[in-house]
This record gives C-alpha cells, sequence and structure tokens, in this order.
C-alpha cells in the first residue's frame, strides 16, 4: 500500500489530524514559527514543555506532547534538527525519516508536517520540501512480502500532508515534494528487487521488470538472450552466464526526452542476480547477500523510470547485463580466455571478479551510442569496502568535471563518493602474459585496478565515470531514513546527476 503525500495552504492550530510534527533546532531558543502559533492555542503549554529540558532538539530527537482538545490535532511530535550552525541538508532527510517510523510505530496512520517558513541550510524551499517527504518515504520503507503474517506488522501511513501558511511557497513545495515521491519510488523499488531472493529475482525476472516499466513510459526496450549476445560476440558476458542454467538477458532501455540527434547519456549497470564466485567458489558466509549483486542494474532501471516520469530533457540509455555467475558444468574455469564484444581477450584467473567481464561488454556495447558520457555502477569489489566503509562510493574515471559533479551532488545529496586514483602505472598490474587482459590485479588496489580493466573498455575521449557501490549497497544496521539490508544507495546520486545534467547539459 502507498503513502499518498498532500501539500497544501492552512494554519497549523486548526489542523485535523493524528499528529503535527514541528522540527527544531537545537540551538535556537525562540518559541516562533508554527512552534509560536500552537503555543498560543495551548496557552504556554508547548514553552512549559521545551524549557523542561526533555527535549533538546538533537538531531533525531523525538518528544511528543499529546493534546486534550485544545487543538484538533492529538498531538504535537517535535523533532531535533541538531545545532542550526551544523545542519545540512540530510539533516532533514534524517529526522523525518526517524520520526516517520516512531509515528508508524504508535499506530499513528496519518501526520501532517510543520512546513519551514524558509529552506533550511542555505536551500531552497523546494529542495527542503524534497528532502522532507523524501526522508519519510524512504525512512518508512520495509520489506514484508514474503511474511505472511501480517496482523503482527504495524499499520502503514496512508497519508502525509505537508502544511504551509504562505501561499506563495505552495507551488515550490508542491514540486519538491512530486519530485520526492518519484525519487524515493525509484530507490524504494531498488530495495525491493534487491531484497528478493535470486530464485525469484532471475535475470528473467529482471527483464520483464524492464518490459512492464518500458511499456508503462512509453521507453525502448530490447532484450537480447544467449543466442543475440552470442553473435555479437560478447564473449565476456557470456563467459560469465555459461555455468547457470538460467537464461542470461542483457537489457537495454532507451529514453529520449529530446531528439534523437542529441548523443545520450549511457548508464551501464551490474546485474549478477547472484553471484556464487562461480568456480572459484565464495566460501558461504554471508554468501546470501550476493542476491544483492544486481544492485547496479536496479538503480539504472529504476533511474529510467524515475527519469521517464520527471520528463527530463535528456536521452538515456540504459543497459543492464543480467546474469547469474554459477559453477555449473559448462562454467569458465580459472585460466581461460574470453574474447570481448571490443575485439580485446581476457584472461580469467578468477571466476568471482565477474562483474568488470559483464560490463567489458555492457561498456563496449555502449560505445555504439557515441555517448555524451557513460557511467557505471557496480557492486564491483569487496576492496571498496576496506577502502571507504559503508559511508562513501567509490568514484573514479577519466573525467575530471565529471567526478567533481558526483562528488559534488553526492556531498549535497548525502549519497557521498570519494574518488580513487586511476593513474596508468595500475594498468601494469592486470597485464596478461597470454590475453590483452587478465581479469584480476593481484594484492593491493582491488577497486583501482578493477576499474584500470574497465577502462580498457572505454573509448578514447568518451567522458566515463565508474561507482563502486560494494561497501555502501549493504547496511549492518537501520539508519534513520535507510534500512538494514539493501540500502539503494546510489539511486538517487545517478538520478540528482541526470537533474543536474538536463539543467546545464555537457
Ligand atoms: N560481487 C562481488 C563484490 C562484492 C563483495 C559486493 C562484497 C558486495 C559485497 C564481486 O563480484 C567480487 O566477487 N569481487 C571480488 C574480486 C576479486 C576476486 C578480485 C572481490 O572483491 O573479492
Ligand atoms: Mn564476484
Ligand atoms: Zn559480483
Amino acid at each position: 500500500m502507498s503513502t499518498s503525500v498532500k501539500v497544501k495552504k492552512g494554519l497549523i492550530e486548526k489542523e485535523r489530524t493524528e499528529a503535527i510534527i514541528v522540527s527544531r533546532y537545537q540551538d535556537v531558543g525562540k518559541v516562533d514559527g508554527a512552534i509560536a502559533h500552537l503555543n498560543k492555542v495551548l496557552r504556554g503549554r508547548l514553552r512549559t514543555h521545551l524549557r523542561s529540558g526533555e527535549f533538546q532538539g538533537k538531531l533525531n530527537q523525538v518528544s511528543i506532547l499529546h493534546i486534550n482538545g485544545e487543538l484538533p490535532a492529538k498531538r504535537i511530535v517535535l523533532v531535533g534538527l541538531g545545532k542550526k550552525t551544523e545542519v545540512r541538508i540530510d539533516s532533514i532527510r534524517q529526522a523525518m525519516g526517524t520520526v516517520s517510523k516512531a509515528m508508524r510505530l504508535l499506530g499513528v496512520t496519518s501526520f501532517t508536517l510543520a512546513a519551514p517558513e524558509q529552506g533550511i541550510a542555505r536551500t531552497t524551499l523546494e529542495i527542503t520540501s524534497q528532502a522532507m517527504i523524501e526522508g519519510c518515504l524512504l525512512g518508512l520503507y520495509q520489506f514484508k512480502y514474503y511474511q505472511m503474517s501480517r496482523e503482527k506488522s504495524p499499520k502503514p501511513i496512508r497519508g502525509i500532508t505537508l502544511l504551509t501558511r504562505e501561499e506563495n511557497g505552495v507551488g515550490m513545495m508542491r514540486a519538491g515534494a512530486q519530485r520526492a515521491c518519484v525519487v524515493a519510488e525509484a530507490v524504494n523499488s531498488v530495495r525491493d528487487l534487491c531484497n528478493h531472493p535470486s530464485n525469484v529475482l532471475t535475470p528473467s525476472a529482471l527483464a520483464s521488470e524492464a518490459r512492464t516499466i518500458a511499456k508503462a513510459r512509453g521507453i525502448r526496450c530490447t532484450i537480447l538472450d544467449r543466442v543475440k549476445t552470442k553473435k555479437l560476440g560478447m564473449g565476456a558476458y557470456l563467459g560469465v552466464a555459461r555455468g547457470s542454467h538460467e537464461p542470461p538477458q542483457f537489457i537495454v532501455l532507451e529514453y529520449t526526452g529530446v531528439p534523437r540527434t542529441a548523443n545520450p547519456i549511457v548508464l551501464v549497470g551490474k546485474a549478477v542476480t547472484f553471484d556464487t564466485g562461480g568456480i572459484s567458489l565464495k566460501p558461504s558466509e554471508n554468501m546470501e547477500r550476493m542476491k544483492a549483486d544486481m544492485t547496479g542494474g536496479a538503480i539504472v532501471l529504476q533511474t529510467i523510470r524515475a527519469i521517464a516520469k520527471l520528463k527530463l530533457p535528456l536521452n538515456v540509455v540504459g543497459i543492464i547485463p543480467a546474469t547469474e555467475n554459477m559453477p555449473g558444468g559448462l562454467a569458465t574455469k580459472p585460466g581461460d580466455i574470453l574474447t570481448s564484444l571490443s575485439g580485446k581477450t581476457i584472461e580469467v584467473l578468477n571466476t568471482d571478479a565477474e562483474g568488470r567481464l559483464i560490463l567489458a561488454d555492457g561498456l563496449a556495447y555502449a560505445m555504439r551510442y557515441k555517448p555524451a558520457a557513460v557511467i557505471d555502477i557496480a557492486t564491483l569489489t569487496g576492496a571498496v569496502f576496506v577502502a571507504l566503509g559503508r559511508h562513501a562510493i567509490g568514484v573514479l574515471g577519466n573525467d575530471d568535471a565529471l567526478i567533481n559533479r558526483v562528488k559534488r551532488i553526492g556531498e549535497f545529496i548525502g549519497e557521498r563518493a570519494w574518488q580513487l586514483p586511476l593513474w596508468d602505472e595500475y594498468k601494469e598490474q592486470i597485464k596478461s602474459d597470454v590475453a590483452d587482459v587478465r581479469n584480476i590485479g593481484g594484492r593491493g588496489g582491488g577497486t583501482i585496478t578493477a576499474a584500470a580493466f574497465l577502462s580498457h573498455f572505454v573509448d578514447d575521449g568518451c567522458p566515463w565515470v565508474h561507482l563502486d557501490i560494494a561497501g555502501t549497497d549493504w547496511g549492518e544496521s537501520a539508519r534513520p531514513y535507510i534500512p538494514k539490508g539493501p540500502t539503494g544507495i546510489g539511486a538517487r546520486l545517478i538520478i540528482e546527476l541526470l537533474q543536474d545534467l538536463a539543467g546545464k547539459p555537457l
């Protein structure tokens, strides 16, 4: 069941709702804005509540005041934003995620957010409203698909209202809230796709999801099967698919937001629906997480859906090589040599380094579009977790302007990316004695040598950025608006990057 989101003009003290949510800074003592209006009707009770010291306004702190008929609302819920001097737009997303989850636990099924009078953290009202609604919708995410005893779980939140006193803010806030709904739907759908187990979310299931989305949005969708990809010469991709009985599906989506003469941005997303490692079998501990080794592909798919909904004036192609990586009787073995779509030969020394093999053919296929830029996204290396942990996406590429744009946007929207170097020296590590390249680079710089490998399949002069999300795609514990398990991190980054590119074309 989905949550409906409304933006309206009205007086907070007249609002009939189960809960009024008001956010508050830690270091601003003034009783103003929504608090002042509510406090007046409550004849000072809210001020007394604030003065009690129970609630300091620390980031993500929640405090509830029940109303005894003085207001049409049942309760006022205060949520902390932390210190005003330290506030970031992500603080809003966090606070809203926290308070939304708290409301659901209480059994509240709809609530009203008091809109701030101005944008927070030096942003516009539109950006602030977007962050507020994103925080709620992302925070409320749950995956209950396979749990049949639903009566135990709390009721879903049916409605969220963003209420403002000022008529002139409504338009901006509505635009922000609408964008938030599209973005949150994309992120939550990525999380769903990653949560579904590999026996359900097969390459074929992902392909039919792509077909459904394409049909609903007027996007061109082409799906290449084992026979067609073989004819084209995708030997690297098929080298991974060989070990599995599940039919591989090479998915291509073409969104046209401007006339076809404009070169597209091409997105390439790794979609290994389960990575056993192949013949270089992974250890069994945590192997179940490899059902989410298709996160990059899911992000590309949901990004295409989001930008089609947002009608971005850009052409964007999504390429999603989907397959399992299994140790079947026909599987590629260490030492085998594959001929990729680009014509370059690859010595496979470790079948668990399969992501770069399918991306090699994905990137080579991307080059056929003469892209304005190529962005690939993949759960590619455990090494990126060693280097950056859970809090930064690894970013590498051949175009510093585009990389800096990714970093700037990531910082702003709370999905940070951190650059690792891609110097020529690293290419030495992937030289092969028997083929053009080898698929592993030995000890040291694993994320970088993986990117160095990918760079072989990107034409000179084509701006390219690689995002390694293997550290960020899975959370060990729940955060304010990010659940435990699949996080969907990377989807907002790419959607906002495309939004940025649409405003200021390359
Ligand atoms: N899908 C994995 C990377 C991964 C690891 C994603 C942990 C999420 C969490 C990838 O296919 C892989 O197995 N990479 C190997 C490469 C190595 C063999 C060079 C790795 O990182 O160990
Ligand atoms: Mn692997
Ligand atoms: Zn993998």
